[in-house]
């Protein structure tokens, strides 16, 4: 059954810098060793090719690391789908790589649930992207989530990005509470 479905072991509590740091290298090079094996599935013209990639990913994660070091008070440790903010306490909530990604492990009220809350904290948008499972195919969970959220009184809307990694995957979801 898909709510019992696995929960990838990621972290999520607040980690001290030093425990993080061996924990985001093992990601990237979990992350390189996948786009080796899998770079058939994807399309190359804004990485240019799979070491390039890895390059952005590193230099994401040494900058998030001194970042955290130097401003712990920036970040907020907490996990989907319950976001520990208040209310229209951020302007714009981002999701990617995560909600409808990994669609095999996380079940649809787990969708649900998470894009509510996201609503409940973001005073402007929730953007997420991609909406395809790791296939590259739309995730099923896409239409039942949407139509939940629109019956709860959300606004929802598809937007086209100009960026494409998944073969044929450029659509963004975005969702705002206008009430
Ligand atoms: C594939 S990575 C994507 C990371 C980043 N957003 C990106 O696009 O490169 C998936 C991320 O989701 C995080 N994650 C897993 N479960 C989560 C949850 N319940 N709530 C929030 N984040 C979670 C993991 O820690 C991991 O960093």
């Amino acid at each position: 059954m898909r709510s019992r479905r696995r929960r990838q072991n990621w972290p999520r509590r607040r980690w001290p810098p030093d425990a993080l740091e061996p924990r985001l290298h093992e990601a990237v090079e979990a992350t390189r060793d996948q786009l080796h094996e899998k770079q058939g599935s994807f399309v190359w013209a804004f990485y240019g090719d799979v070491e390039t990639r890895v390059w952005h990913l590193r230099a994401a994660a040494e900058r998030f690391l001194a970042d955290y070091a130097t401003h712990p008070g920036r970040y907020v440790a907490g996990e989907l789908p319950a976001v520990p903010l208040a209310a229209n306490s951020v302007d714009l909530a981002l999701s990617a790589n995560l909600l409808f990604l990994y669609d095999d492990r996380l079940d649809r009220s787990f969708h649900v649930a998470a894009l509510r809350d996201l609503a409940r904290v973001a005073r402007e948008e929730v953007r997420v992207f991609p909406l395809a499972s790791l296939d590259a195919t739309r995730s099923e969970y896409v239409d039942p989530v949407v139509e939940r959220l629109r019956a709860d009184g959300l606004d929802v809307a598809f937007r086209e990005v100009p960026y494409e990694f998944q073969l044929g995957v450029t659509e963004m979801l975005v969702v705002s509470d206008c009430s």
